[in-house]
């Protein structure tokens, strides 16, 4: 039996700041309003959770979490374009939750796009519930887009 972790199978570690030109490429591919670096920048800074996914090597995708008075809140999820739809974001949302419940997190809350059908999937089957809506909060092509806030115990 080989001591080598198989390089193949993805795992999480923290996110540092080093990662940040990988983490930018893979969210201006990601977002049609991506965040900016200094966003990410703030987020290691005030010690926000922020991990990263690795598959083959690579870093494929990353989240970031705040978790504050036994709730977290999911900011961001993301994976890289080319290698979505193979699991990982599964993975890695999974790992996240595991997070909060590490720093004793009871609820977990995210807002997304009503229209971002991949990312309402994933969330519904991994049982977040639509608590309710924010009105305007997304910029989108035509003005703003409301989103759905969704939660689910832990
Ligand atoms: C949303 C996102 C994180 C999902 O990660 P992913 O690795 O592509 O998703 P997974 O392969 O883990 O699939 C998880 C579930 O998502 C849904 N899904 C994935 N690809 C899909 C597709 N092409 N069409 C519809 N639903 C899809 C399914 O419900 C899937 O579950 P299943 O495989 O049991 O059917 C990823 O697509 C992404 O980064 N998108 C861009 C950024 C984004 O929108 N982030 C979320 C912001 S709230």
């Amino acid at each position: 039996m080989s001591a080598v972790a198989d390089p193949g199978t993805p795992r999480l570690r923290p996110m540092r700041e080093y990662d940040l030109p990988r983490i930018m490429a893979i969210e201006r591919g990601a977002y049609g309003f991506p965040w900016s670096e200094g966003i990410f920048r703030d987020c290691l800074r005030v010690g926000y959770c922020c991990w990263v996914v690795i598959d083959a090597r690579c870093i494929q995708g990353y989240g970031i979490m705040q978790v504050a008075s036994a709730e977290a809140h999911v900011l961001n999820l993301c994976i890289d374009r080319e290698a979505q739809g193979r699991g990982l974001g599964r993975a890695l949302l999974r790992g996240m939750l595991e997070v909060a419940r590490d720093h004793c997190a009871h609820n977990a809350y995210l807002e997304v796009r009503p229209s971002n059908e991949v990312a309402m999937g994933l969330y519904r089957s991994e049982n977040f519930r639509t608590v309710g809506t924010r009105r305007g909060y997304y910029p989108s092509s035509p003005g703003r887009e409301d989103a759905f806030i969704l939660s689910r115990e832990l």
